[in-house]
């Protein structure tokens, strides 16, 4: 699997610091948790923040949006220097046109599902999406257990993408580490977000190379 690691554990008070810790550790991209305390209990950053650390690193901007209105702020959000924006089918956002909005600024597009949300509800936008994420804990806060009753949908999502051949990630968040990446691997999830677990590693680099060593069996 390919990694990206969400700095939502991280030291805010040394964003670059952490993520040359976060490139150190060999990871694909970062995962970016925008909350505004209405689609999720919690608040994060926006723009601005993605904006000032965009000049820092060259990895992939992964911009996770927990926002009920998401559509509001595409173009904010790929204007701040995002790569890929990732929005929750569950939000108020008109889901076909926020894809196109997102296509139209030139970024890659995912859909996320929080746990409740059942596999097929993605089905009729996959031809539309580079990647979905399949939320395996609910989305909100860093450092929660991973749900194992996720493992299903993932293989649906994985299978419904072989059945119509279109080439999509799957992207799993909430409660990823050393225990549970083989778990998701093996059911098709092919990019694994990982925050809590890779911040406070003893061998981020360790976890990090078993991370991509994952794969589907
Ligand atoms: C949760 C966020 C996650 C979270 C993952 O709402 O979407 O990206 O930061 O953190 P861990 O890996 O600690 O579960
Ligand atoms: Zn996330």
């Amino acid at each position: 699997m390919k990694l990206s690691p969400s700095i939502l554990t991280c030291d805010f008070a040394h964003l670059e610091d952490e993520l040359r810790f976060v490139e150190q550790s060999g990871a694909d991209m970062v995962h970016l948790d925008v909350m505004d305390g209405v689609f999720v209990p919690n608040l994060s950053f926006g723009p601005p923040v993605i904006a000032r650390i965009r000049p820092c690193t060259d990895l992939m901007f992964d911009v996770h949006l927990m926002m009920e209105y998401p559509d509001r702020l595409i173009d904010a959000f790929a204007d701040a220097g995002a790569d890929l924006i990732n929005f929750h089918i569950e939000s108020a956002a008109p889901v076909e046109e926020t894809i196109a909005r997102i296509r139209a600024k030139g970024k890659k597009v995912a859909l996320t599902l929080k746990p409740k949300t059942p596999a097929e509800a993605v089905f009729p936008y996959l031809p539309l999406l580079d990647m979905v994420l399949v939320m395996t804990v609910e989305p909100g806060f860093g450092g929660q257990s991973f749900m194992a009753d996720m493992l299903p949908k993932i293989t649906a999502i994985r299978a419904e993408a072989a059945r119509i051949g279109h080439p999509l990630d799957i992207q799993v968040d909430g409660g990823i580490g050393a225990k549970t990446a083989a778990l998701v691997a093996d059911a098709g999830a092919t990019v694994a977000v990982v925050g809590s677990a890779l911040f406070n590693a003893e061998d981020p680099k360790a976890l990090a190379d078993y991370v991509h060593s994952c794969e589907r069996s």
